[in-house]
């Protein structure tokens, strides 16, 4: 597979699963065109062409000519300086890797993270809070987290990737589309009489199993094994970063009952508290983990050569189908 063609797969995969929906979604590159047209010279420098085709400002090619080869893979949750060093470490050693697939985003899509936050509003009108609540309630989140990522140090895995010629590429919301939509169909759809059975029906997901068996269970951090979960739903694995707390009482007035998240912030796990939301912290590795397998199945079914190095919190589980 060649890096670009790679990438391209992975956009299309993640806008089949994306809470915005194909309509809106083309809709939003129709008028990035249209504004891309109207830009005067000086404007056009700054421009992200990107946003005219990938709807997902935190996914990103940020090393290597469209054109790398791009088949045999480093695959991590967080890949920076160290983890470049090691894959080219065991290339001098003769292991084949062509390039680096990265989850959490680095670079340019680290940069940018904030910009696809706006996906939120989508995934909570799914379980009937307002698109008007859910945007009032977001922004302030938003560009705080903007103003945040603006003092990092952004560019350095990028740069390590440069200097050792390793193509690497960012798929973070992508992924984290197909694990909430796995999750969606696989557990919030079914009925559970406790949360306790909510969790082994996680536990019977192998990503999740084999965290678990590691020291890192999906726990209940809100509510109790025997409370009823009311509907259910897992709105906090994709959107880019945590949402705003507020989000938590807004659910509640919608008639969510339970939440599956990957992590919580310490505000929102006090406001869900407040309003009686139960929440189930799943395990952010495996959370992660289980969203690249699901990409990578659909990339093996692309191009069956492909292999993956696991790295930093990546564990390979193959599905046939989900
Ligand atoms: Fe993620
Ligand atoms: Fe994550």
């Amino acid at each position: 597979m060649k890096l670009k063609k790679f990438f391209q797969h992975a956009v299309a995969m993640g806008i089949d699963y994306d809470p915005r929906g194909k309509k809106r979604i083309e809709k939003m590159f129709k008028k990035q065109k249209e504004r891309e047209k109207k830009l005067e010279e000086k404007e056009k420098e700054y421009f992200d062409v990107e946003r005219t085709w990938n709807p997902f400002p935190d996914c990103r090619i940020i090393n290597g000519a469209d054109d790398a080869e791009f088949t045999h893979l480093m695959v991590g949750i967080d890949i920076e300086t160290p983890e470049i060093l090691l894959a080219d470490r065991l290339r001098s050693k003769g292991t084949k890797i062509d390039g680096m697939l990265i989850h959490h985003p680095e670079g340019r899509a680290l940069a940018d993270l904030d910009k696809v936050m706006p996906l939120q509003i989508d995934l909570l009108a799914g379980v009937g809070v307002t698109v008007n609540q859910a945007e009032g309630l977001l922004r302030p989140r938003m560009s705080k987290i903007w103003r945040a990522i603006h003092a990092d140090n952004l560019f350095r895995t990028e740069r390590a990737a440069e200097l050792l010629d390793l193509p690497a590429v960012c798929c973070h919301t992508i992924t984290d589309n197909l694990v909430w939509a796995f999750m969606e169909k696989h557990i919030c759809k079914h009925e559970y009489d406790d949360l306790g059975e909510i969790l082994n029906a996680i536990l019977d997901i192998p990503e999740y199993k084999k965290f678990a068996k590691k020291g890192n269970p999906p726990i209940i951090v809100s509510g109790s094994r025997g409370s009823r979960p009311g509907k259910i739903c897992a709105t906090e694995f994709t959107g880019g970063t945590n949402g705003p707390e507020e989000f938590f009482e807004a659910k509640a007035r919608a008639g969510v009952g339970t939440v599956l998240s990957m992590h919580v912030t310490e505000k929102s796990l006090e406001e869900a508290k407040k309003h009686h939301v139960n929440i189930i912290q799943c395990s952010h590795m495996a959370s992660d983990a289980l969203g690249v397998n699901l990409m990578l199945d659909g990339m093996k079914k692309i191009d069956p050569k492909m292999t993956f190095i696991e790295v930093s919190g990546f564990v390979r589980e193959e599905r046939k189908k989900w």
